[in-house]
């Protein structure tokens, strides 16, 4: 048996599970609505929105992409997010990260409605994910690998899991997941500044990846049998691609996968995932909001 864990496959399970819900949904009177708002050219930002925006059509959401300048002030940004919290024809509410530098993101994220938060970012779905409220939000990537976990049959009762990474958008969310009642795993943040960080990962039966330095983990950091989720996209230059980079995550997989139970690759482990239950969170917004 493979110790792969495919994240195209779970994610295309979890997008049928979508489709279903949107009809139920649709048959109650709400034809769920997302917004995705984009300022600026990133080119990588361009990409993600596009593949969000299409998995809406996709599964029969509504959807509305707002592109706005990289000149946008806060204030005009300010003031698209609150005409969205006031359209009913909208229940889920995104700005993608990161705006240009004279946005000041956090302010954004209080300003958009809590109960359109499917991004799980605004402060009071981030308390609602330290009560174990089941109303929150959850962060979609770590959402994602909780999914991914259970889809594996990963037991995390009990066990030993270390997150590599203490982001708002994926390290802090994950080990609340992992330590929440129902997982009740054992869990050790660490971070690039950890003291001797390899030795802490030896510890571990189930490692996150989440730190976004290229092929950090090595196979003397994971023990025999531990399980590895990867949520590193990291681009390192590769004359020999026609684009230049290739896509890396933060384990070096190569000789970390023989050590595993279960592994996730880079690309197809988590990052179908994200998109996938961000569509989850609209759903559950539209049923909150009704
Ligand atoms: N940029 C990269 N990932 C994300 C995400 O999950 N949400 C938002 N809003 N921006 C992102």
């Amino acid at each position: 048996m493979s110790n792969v864990i495919d994240g195209k496959a779970v994610s295309a399970a979890v997008l049928e599970e979508c489709r279903a819900e949107v009809g139920q949904l649709k048959a109650d009177g709400i034809t769920p609505g997302l917004a995705v708002v984009l300022v600026g050219e990133d080119p990588a930002s361009k990409i993600y929105v596009g593949s969000k925006v299409r998995t809406c059509g996709d599964l029969g959401l509504h959807s509305r992409k707002i592109e706005l300048s990289a000149e946008t002030t806060q204030d005009e940004l300010l003031r698209v997010v609150e005409e969205l919290n006031a359209d009913p024809a909208i229940h889920g509410i995104l700005v993608q990260s990161p705006p240009p530098p004279h946005i000041d993101e956090e302010a954004i994220v209080r300003a958009i409605d809590p109960r359109k938060d499917v991004d799980g970012f605004h402060p009071e779905n981030v308390a609602k994910l330290v009560l174990e409220d089941q109303s929150a939000f959850v962060p979609c990537t770590p959402a994602g690998c909780m999914r991914l976990l259970e889809e594996a049959g990963v037991e995390t009762k009990g066990a030993n899991a270390v997150v590599i990474g203490r982001s708002m958008i994926v390290g802090k969310p994950m080990a609340l997941l992992l330590m929440a009642k129902g997982s009740d795993a054992t869990v050790t943040v660490a971070h690039s500044r950890s003291r001797d960080l390899p030795a802490i990962c030896r510890g571990a039966d189930i490692v996150i990846a989440a730190v976004g330095r290229p092929e950090m983990v090595t196979a003397d950091w994971v023990r025999d049998g531990a399980v590895v989720i990867d949520v590193g996209i990291n681009r390192v230059d590769d004359a020999s691609k026609k684009r230049g980079y290739r896509l890396t995550g933060d384990v070096a997989y190569d000789e970390v996968a023989p050590k595993c139970s279960a592994i996730t690759p880079v690309p197809g482990g988590v990052g179908p995932m994200t998109i996938a239950m961000l569509m989850k969170n609209t759903l559950k917004a539209a049923r909150q909001l009704g």
